[in-house]
């Protein structure tokens, strides 16, 4: 499916015209509405995400993100980036990514729309829309709960992606969902990238390992982990599905 682009005051706004027939810049600021309902705080995540009601009666419920920078710069530039151009923009990068995963068929959050806000010449605002993965839980929060057979699928769900070559930046255990149906989603593409197979594929793994560590989930000599690595390892020498 084709993306379309409109203008905004400021900025623009990319979209998926399934799901967004009338785009518009409120759509994307959880405190002026646009929506029907509330919008409700996600809980993991950097605090900037936030769960909408359907913009049209019978549509998906969307999760709306703002992007906020991490780490020292945090404290002198929150939700600015540099601004370099259009199509560098993260919001729009995204969500170009996500229609490519969904164009191949992989566990994705659906694309909705990116909408950038320039900020001065320099510096530019961004936020995304995608489709609420319904049901879904946050892995971190259920470590206690899943059972082998999952770490299993969730090593197969990141090598799908690996095979197809795509490079999840910040693979942790907040952006992996598991739904009511216990399949796996992976969520948070910012910065992620479609590249050739190399050494970053097990960079990925280990940042996941790491990130289980610290949230304190299954150590990298658990049987977890080692479910995770088997469902990896097969759907890797699997022929494609
Ligand atoms: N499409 C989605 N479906 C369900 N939950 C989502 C979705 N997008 C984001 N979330 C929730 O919001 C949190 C933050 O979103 P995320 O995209 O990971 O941004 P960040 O980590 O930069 O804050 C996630 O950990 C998840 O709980
Ligand atoms: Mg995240």
């Amino acid at each position: 499916m084709r993306l379309e682009r409109v203008p905004s005051e400021t900025g623009a706004i990319l979209y998926d015209p399934r799901r967004l027939a009338h785009p518009d810049a409120v759509q994307f600021d959880p405190a002026r509405g646009g929506h029907a309902g509330a919008a409700v705080r996600a809980a993991s995540g950097r605090g900037s995400a936030w769960f909408l009601d359907p913009i049209v009666p019978d549509g998906p419920a969307l999760a709306l993100r703002h992007y906020r920078r991490g780490g020292l710069i945090a404290r002198f530039v929150q939700d600015r980036y540099l601004w370099q151009g259009e199509e560098a923009t993260r919001c729009f990068r995204e969500l170009r990514l996500l229609a490519q995963l969904e164009s191949l068929g992989l566990p994705a959050a659906r694309p909705v729309g990116a909408f950038y806000q320039r900020v001065g010449w320099l510096t530019y605002r961004a936020a995304l829309l995608t489709v609420r993965v319904s049901g879904a839980r946050p892995l971190s929060s259920q470590f206690d709960v899943v059972r082998s057979e999952i770490w299993h699928r969730v090593g197969a769900t990141v090598a799908a992606f690996h095979t197809a070559g795509i490079c999840h930046a910040d693979l942790n255990a907040h952006n992996i969902l598991i739904d009511h149906s216990d399949a796996v989603h992976l969520i948070d593409f910012d910065r992620g990238s479609v590249r050739v197979p190399g050494s970053w594929m097990g960079s990925n793994l280990q940042r996941l390992s790491r990130s289980l560590v610290k949230l304190g989930g299954p150590s990298p000599t658990s049987q977890a982990w080692q479910a995770l690595l088997d469902g990896y390892d097969e759907a890797r020498r699997a022929p494609f599905r």
